[in-house]
């Protein structure tokens, strides 16, 4: 069974539980429980041989693992030849945006979306194509992608399962993603990170599998950091079916984008060869936690939850309530509970909203639930 111990995260110097002390953080997309064993050992053995020289042993295998791992839960055959690493899944997905797109250029991203999509965006001088999402549904429609989606676009930046709406976008809304990817001659960066945590009946759609239209235009991004909690390790793989990105980056200088280290490496080998029943475990915990979360908020008034299709994260929307202006910062600055502001994700429909993260153990969700139903029942007062 997972454990998430109070007196261990109160140690930790990591952003999640360093950057905020004293207070609960449930804010950035880290677990809270201890690593899955078989990643500790890999670790552990590397680290107690002192072996910390060149070794592409475990990086050289990580490609074809990821590929094979794919195949197997999601039955999705990536080609790993097409494959290329990086370290980390923003790194691949801004390297992408600078290689196939110039200043100016339009790329679209379904909004509200995981903030540094936005930001790389804005940082870059691409520009910004909102897609929005309404709820309750958060479907996209052929009308919503012709409404928002104009010409000088030449990128769409997708997330799948989508953070922080928790959505696995089904084959009829990728078929419009497809489409409209096909008329415009676009390319697709496949943010699909979350896909071995998705809930009950559903399952993980890979944009390639879902539509033949995203063969040829697509780069689709994995990694074990969020499955398995391994962010800092730094790994990730790129699967570039785009002839001209491919053609790029393997003209340029050899170390232009550095490479994993052998510890990254052999953590996500252990994750994906030997940490399932680790997973099984701690999805358990957090599908429950996400049921728990909608039977305890649903108990009050002034905020919305609702179960998420994947992911660990919940989009609360605080509307009409007394939490309604800035619910993050009063959350954070009054009652000690660190959520991520929604209007990190869209700054002008999100204003209401704030995302939790539910990877952690019942009771420290349950102090987390008290102080949102505290904050909710003074009418937002400490
Ligand atoms: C959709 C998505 N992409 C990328 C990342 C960051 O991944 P990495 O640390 O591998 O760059 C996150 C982290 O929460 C995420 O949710």
């Amino acid at each position: 069974m997972v454990r998430a111990d109070l007196g261990r995260l109160r140690s930790l110097t990591g952003s999640k539980w360093g950057k905020h002390p004293g207070a609960l953080p449930a804010w950035v997309a880290d677990m809270d429980f201890d690593v899955a064993p078989a990643i500790k050992a890999a670790i552990t053995a590397r680290v107690e041989r002192g072996e910390f020289g060149y070794d592409f042993t475990d990086l050289d295998r990580l490609v074809g693992c990821w590929a094979d791992r794919q195949a197997a839960r999601h039955g999705w055959s990536p080609d790993p030849d097409l494959g290329r690493l990086f370290t980390g899944t923003l790194h691949a997905l801004d390297s992408m945006l600078l290689l196939h797109t110039e200043p100016g250029d339009g790329v679209a991203v379904f909004t509200p979306i995981y903030y540094p999509f936005r930001t790389t965006v804005a940082a870059s001088g691409r520009r910004l194509v909102d897609v929005p999402l309404t709820g309750p549904d958060w479907r996209i429609t052929p009308e919503l992608l012709a409404e928002s989606i104009d010409d000088g676009t030449r990128l769409i930046l997708f997330c799948q399962p989508h953070n922080p709406l928790g959505r696995v976008f089904d084959r009829d809304e990728l078929a419009a993603v497809a489409e409209v990817a096909e008329r415009l001659d676009l390319v697709v960066i496949s943010d699909e990170i979350w896909g071995d945590l998705v809930h009950g009946e559903r399952a993980h759609l890979p944009l390639q599998l879902a539509d033949p239209r995203f063969a040829g235009r697509t780069v689709t991004l994995g990694s074990a950091s969020k499955t398995f909690s391994l962010a800092g390790l730094r790994s990730a793989v790129a699967h570039v079916d785009v002839e001209s990105l491919r053609t790029t980056i393997d003209g340029l200088p050899a170390h232009t984008f550095g490479r994993p280290s052998s510890l990254s490496a052999a953590g996500a080998m252990a994750a994906w060869t030997r940490g399932d029943e680790w997973l099984r475990d701690a999805h358990a915990v957090i599908e429950a936690n996400c049921h728990h979360v909608v039977e305890r908020l649903g108990a009050v008034d002034g905020v919305q939850a609702y179960v998420p299709d994947a992911t660990y994260l919940m989009w609360l929307d605080f509307a009409g309530g007394p939490l309604a202006d800035q619910p993050a910062r009063r959350l954070q600055d009054e009652h000690g509970l660190v959520l991520s502001d929604g209007a990190q994700f869209c700054p002008t429909t999100a204003t209401s909203c704030a995302r939790l993260n539910v990877a952690t153990s019942r009771e420290i969700l349950d102090q987390m639930l008290d102080r949102i139903v505290h904050a909710l029942d003074e009418g937002g007062r400490p």
